[in-house]
């Protein structure tokens, strides 16, 4: 007989970001993070498993085309669920050896690869959550979270939905190494996101090795994982739990260009914004004067696409302003007085 699982797991976008590894092969980062998973079944990846004694190999689909298996990572994953199987078949012998038959794995995305997001993260959290449903494993969600680590670091944030905190924890094993979740989706409803697409084109440096350049030639890297992000860490949860979205969109903010700079600070620097990027910047810091409050914030990625995180009661204030702005491709400055743009620029 066949054996079926699956599961989605939501894109996650950090908003204190994780960048830079002190274990290669673990994924073990240098610092904590924070991220947002929105809009839970808009954005996520669909995956089913299915097991059986009379499968000849392991094989995965992705999007409806067959994808090799034989990552480093992606080994690393199944290998991982198979022996905590192992260890419930050596408790119960009724179990099927469901750690010694193969596996055919689909997965699918719902939301387009033009839209610039990393698919990664929540690709290995659906595989490692639809496999450890199907083996049927005790563990708890941030015990399975340090699995989908494995696979991509980010990928660990994707196991909850919601506000997720990965904490970096300090074992060289990365037994501590987990995420955790801060809160679920419903404390703050309000919150919505929208990605601006700047360039659709595959990034410029894959941030595996944007990353190990950071950690290796950076200064200001040092002051970041040391000093800004674990203030910053404690202060970002906060202001979620609290609902301060004023708070919570200068940390963002804040969090994204720092590590910006760390990036422009690598040697040779690394650039992942662009033009468009920067103007949507600027744009956001116009918005939040204009208004005299906080609206808005930025987060960017690997990647020159914005992340803009707002709360619903401001969603029209805001996109009159962005669409205002972005039509017929004009410049924003041309449609503020002199005054204003003194005042803001
Ligand atoms: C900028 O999780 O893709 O999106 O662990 O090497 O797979 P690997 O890296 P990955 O890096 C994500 C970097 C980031 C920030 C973040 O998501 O926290």
């Amino acid at each position: 007989s066949v054996y079926v699982a699956s599961t989605t797991a939501p894109v996650n976008i950090a908003t204190l970001k994780y960048w830079g590894k002190r274990d290669k092969n673990l994924n073990l980062p240098t610092n904590s993070s924070i991220s947002v998973t929105l809009a839970q079944q808009d954005l996520r990846t669909l995956t089913s498993v299915a097991t059986s004694e009379s499968f000849p190999e392991d094989k995965l689909w992705l999007n409806g085309k067959e994808e090799s298996l034989q990552s480093e990572r992606t080994q690393h994953c199944l290998q991982d669920l198979r022996d905590l199987r192992k260890q419930l078949e050596a408790a119960d012998p009724s179990l099927p050896r469901f750690s010694q038959w193969k596996l055919r794995i689909v997965s699918e995305n719902n939301f387009p690869t033009a839209a610039g997001l990393a698919s990664s993260a929540a690709g290995f959290a659906a595989l490692v959550v639809a496999i450890a449903k199907l083996y049927q494993l005790p563990q708890s969600y941030s015990d399975i979270s340090k699995i989908a680590r494995k696979g991509s670091g980010s990928a660990c944030r994707s196991l909850f939905g919601g506000y997720v905190a990965w904490e970096m924890g300090s074992n060289p094993d990365g037994s501590d190494s987990k995420a955790v979740e801060i809160a679920p989706m419903e404390h703050w409803p309000q919150m919505k996101a929208a990605v601006l697409v700047a360039c659709a084109d595959k990034k410029d440096t894959p941030s595996t090795s944007g990353m190990q350049q950071t950690v290796a030639t950076s200064d200001l890297f040092q002051e970041r994982i040391n000093v800004v992000v674990p203030k910053r860490f404690e202060e970002m949860k906060q202001a979620i739990l609290n609902k301060d979205f004023a708070l919570f969109a200068e940390l963002t903010m804040k969090d994204s260009n720092s590590f910006h700079a760390t990036c422009l600070d690598s040697f040779p620097p690394i650039f992942y914004m662009n033009d468009t990027s920067r103007k949507i910047v600027k744009l956001c810091h116009f918005i939040n004067a204009f208004y005299g409050e906080t609206i808005v914030a930025y987060t960017y990625d690997a990647g020159p696409n914005a992340v803009l995180y707002y709360l619903q009661e401001n969603e029209e204030k805001l996109f009159a302003f962005i669409y205002k702005v972005f039509q017929n491709n004009q410049g924003w400055d041309s449609k503020f007085s002199a005054k204003e743009l003194a005042k803001f620029s």
